[in-house]
């Protein structure tokens, strides 16, 4: 370890890093090795560049953007059935597989756990895990396959979800055979000086480097690989905090098949101009979402000759790509977008402090992002009521909150 660590101290000397160290000598050996090993992994050059782009003024974009073509699943007249037939093949010879991202914490719900374990107050108690894995198993049934479920979880929550699923017994899967977690990557979080911040364990404090990494971590992890042992051609990916998410759909993946575009998604109408979604569109003319942080109000409010919103598509994040694309998104990087957040850190004194306004940046890529490495992509308007009842903040908040879900829950399953 003592050369190791002389090789380190360089490296932080080279990058102003060296208060890392700090407290090295107060760890046990196991998060000596730890701290150390976790320094050996970051990417100092980039982390010094994201640095960078938290100074940079946000220029006013000069990207061309323009309104996205869609397609709307209930206006496809005789094409509904042809594309239906199509897909249900494809399904049936077992093509399909389904990968929910389940790394984020319920932070906004104000629940402490992964996201996926929460109940959203129906009479069954069941978990958004467990409601989404009853459609997947139900679609699974209707076309004779067991559809494989990826999940995708973060360091700060694989143990809990795994514990979860283990409890449950899968609900019915098997692990390894037709269900599969994986880990996506994380990042540092840096203080406003840019120095890599310290958490309470002593290690330094990793974030999730957004769902922009899932490309990356499919790859990494071996999952790609799987897939195509299994045969697998398709990939839908959602989030796993829409209790609606309809991850086996034989139209979006005829639409797929039969106009040969690697990419499809799912859009709904947006609920008003300024609703909490991102929006496709066209960016320089190639495929792309503008997410609602990042949106004008002109943008966001201007209309068509019809009096439909211009981007209006909303991106609900059900999007299904062929295995071939998810490969070659995988190699590319994307660029990061940066979150100012409260983050409790220790200090060069060695003591914890616990801040009560944002104090530290995070990095996080979209998986959006990558939509622009594809020349054409699909995009099938569906509706609202039927895929989309996100669970994102808490009641009070009044959208988008478990009342809400519930609600559209029972509407649609009529129960
Ligand atoms: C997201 C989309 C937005 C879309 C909306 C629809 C982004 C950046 N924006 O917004 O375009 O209109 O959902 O509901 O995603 N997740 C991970 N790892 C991460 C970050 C997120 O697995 O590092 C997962 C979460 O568990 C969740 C999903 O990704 O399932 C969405 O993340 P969230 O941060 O809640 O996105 P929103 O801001 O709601």
């Amino acid at each position: 370890m003592e050369q190791n660590l002389e090789e380190i101290k360089a490296l932080l000397k080279k990058y102003n890093q060296e208060h890392l160290l700090n407290s090295y000598d107060l760890l046990d050996n196991n998060k000596k090795r730890e701290l150390l090993n976790q320094i050996k992994t970051i990417d100092f050059e980039l982390i010094s560049h994201l640095y960078d782009t938290t100074k940079q003024k946000k220029q006013n974009c000069s990207d061309e953007i323009t309104p996205m073509e869609y397609l709307d699943k209930y206006k496809l007249g005789d094409k509904y059935k042809y594309y239906e037939n199509i897909g249900k093949e494809a399904i049936k010879e077992g093509k399909l597989a389904a990968v929910t991202m389940a790394g984020g914490q319920g932070t906004r719900l104000g629940y402490n756990g992964p996201k996926g374990t929460y109940d959203i107050g129906l009479d069954s108690h069941k978990s958004l895990f467990e409601l989404l894995c009853d459609e997947l198993k139900e679609q699974g049934k209707k076309y004779g396959v067991t559809i494989p479920w990826f999940i995708m979880t973060s360091r700060e929550n694989n143990k809990q979800t795994l514990e979860f699923f283990e409890k449950n017994k899968f609900f019915g899967y098997q692990k390894d055979k037709n269900i599969f977690f994986f880990i996506q990557g994380e990042l540092p979080m840096i203080d406003t000086e840019g120095k890599i911040l310290i958490g309470e364990d002593g290690l330094i404090k990793m974030a999730a480097d957004g769902h922009g990494g899932i490309y990356e971590s499919l790859v990494k992890t071996g999952m790609v690989e799987k897939m195509k042992q299994l045969g697998i051609e398709w990939v839908f990916i959602g989030g796993v905090d829409n209790c609606l998410v309809k991850m086996v759909d034989p139209v979006l993946m005829g639409v797929a098949i039969d106009k040969s575009v690697t990419v499809a998604c799912k859009s709904v109408v947006k609920a008003n101009p300024h609703e909490k979604v991102g929006v496709f569109c066209k960016r320089n003319g190639r495929p792309n979402v503008i997410e609602y942080s990042e949106i004008t109000d002109e943008m966001a409010e201007a209309k068509d000759k019809d009096g439909e919103l211009l981007y209006g598509e909303s991106h609900i994040l059900c999007n299904l790509f062929s295995v071939e694309a998810i490969e070659r998104m995988g190699s590319e990087p994307l660029p990061y977008h940066i979150a100012y957040k409260k983050a409790k850190y220790i200090d060069k004194n060695g003591d914890l402090v616990v801040p009560d306004s944002p104090n530290a940046y995070k990095f996080e890529a979209f998986l959006f992002d990558a939509f622009g490495e594809v020349d054409d992509m699909a995009v099938l308007r569906v509706k609202r009521e039927e895929e989309f009842a996100p669970v994102k903040n808490a009641d009070d908040v009044g959208v988008d909150c478990p009342k809400t879900a519930r609600e559209l829950y029972k509407k649609f399953y009529n129960i």
